[in-house]
């Protein structure tokens, strides 16, 4: 992936990029799609996120990425109203979204994923994907198909009535997806879904997060530190570094541009 050999060098180093980035400020703010312009978070005194704008269409997947304490699940926080921006504004197909809640945000479809995983643990497979389609107002009975459907399709048939803790990991982080996907989202936000899976597993994974789009007329919001699934699922990336959006583009601009190579990788370019 990468060419140019790199060394270590320290964060104030990395953040003095600057100049040459492909765009620093992101895309114009758009109308259309889940979008933040100009955001700013603050706890105490850290600027967690600091002047990012980001939109996010039906139909696309775009990555989330940066290094540790980046910003990434903060953001994906703040789209999905579990947290408030300290400034700048979100906004739904151009609707001003200050007063939403994070159930709000759910029933206009948005959906997540947690990094740290949120099931009920004494639930069955099967039960911890109904409530989820119950809480968007299906019926029993739709929300028993649907969850029947999505959790077979994530790869979870033989589990459906284990308990959600007596899963492995890996397959925890499946049933979060078909949790997601059972409130018909429409914007699926994904926090860092691979991770802990194996080479196998991670590309049984990416087969469904890049059928997402087609099959369930959504987009994709992937936060993810694999460079092999990010950079292979995604049409665009976002990159991050200390709450600032350092470099944005296709995969293929990104990875090779100096800002990426610099922040991302915690590295200096010697050559
Ligand atoms: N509730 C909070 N209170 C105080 N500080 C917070 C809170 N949530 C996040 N932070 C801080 O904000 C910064 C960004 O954190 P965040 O979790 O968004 O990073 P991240 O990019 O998701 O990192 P990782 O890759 O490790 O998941 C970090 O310095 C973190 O310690
Ligand atoms: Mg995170």
């Amino acid at each position: 992936m990468m060419r140019a050999a790199i060394r270590s060098a320290n964060a104030s180093e990395n953040r003095a990029v600057g100049a040459n980035q492909i765009n620093t400020r992101g895309p114009a703010i758009r109308t259309d799609g889940l979008a933040v312009s100009e955001l700013t978070v603050k706890f105490g005194g850290l600027a967690a996120i600091s002047d990012v704008t980001l939109s996010l269409c039906v139909g696309e997947i775009v990555g989330l990425i940066g290094p540790n304490g980046a910003g990434k699940t903060t953001l994906v926080n703040v789209l999905t109203g579990f947290q408030k921006p300290s400034s700048g504004e979100v906004t739904l197909n151009g609707h001003e979204t200050r007063k939403w809640g994070a159930s709000r945000f759910r029933r206009e479809g948005v959906a997540r994923t947690f990094q740290s995983g949120r099931l009920f643990g004494k639930l069955s497979v099967l039960e911890n994907a109904e409530v989820s389609a119950i809480a968007m107002g299906a019926s029993r009975d739709k929300a028993r198909k649907q969850a029947v459907e999505l959790l077979e399709w994530v790869g979870l048939r033989e589990v459906l009535q284990r308990p959600a803790e007596s899963l492995a990991y890996t397959d925890q982080r499946r049933l979060d997806i078909a949790r997601a996907l059972c409130s018909d989202a429409k914007y699926v936000l994904l926090d860092e879904p691979a991770a802990g899976m194996s080479d196998t597993e991670c590309d049984d994974l990416m087969h469904l997060i890049r059928a997402m789009p087609r099959k369930f007329d959504c987009a994709v919001l992937l936060i993810e530190h694999n460079m092999h699934v990010v950079m292979g699922l995604s049409d665009r990336l976002h990159v991050l570094d200390g709450g600032r959006t350092i470099v944005e583009g296709v995969p293929a601009e990104v990875q090779a541009h100096e800002a990426f190579l610099r922040a991302y990788l915690g590295a200096e370019i010697v050559e």
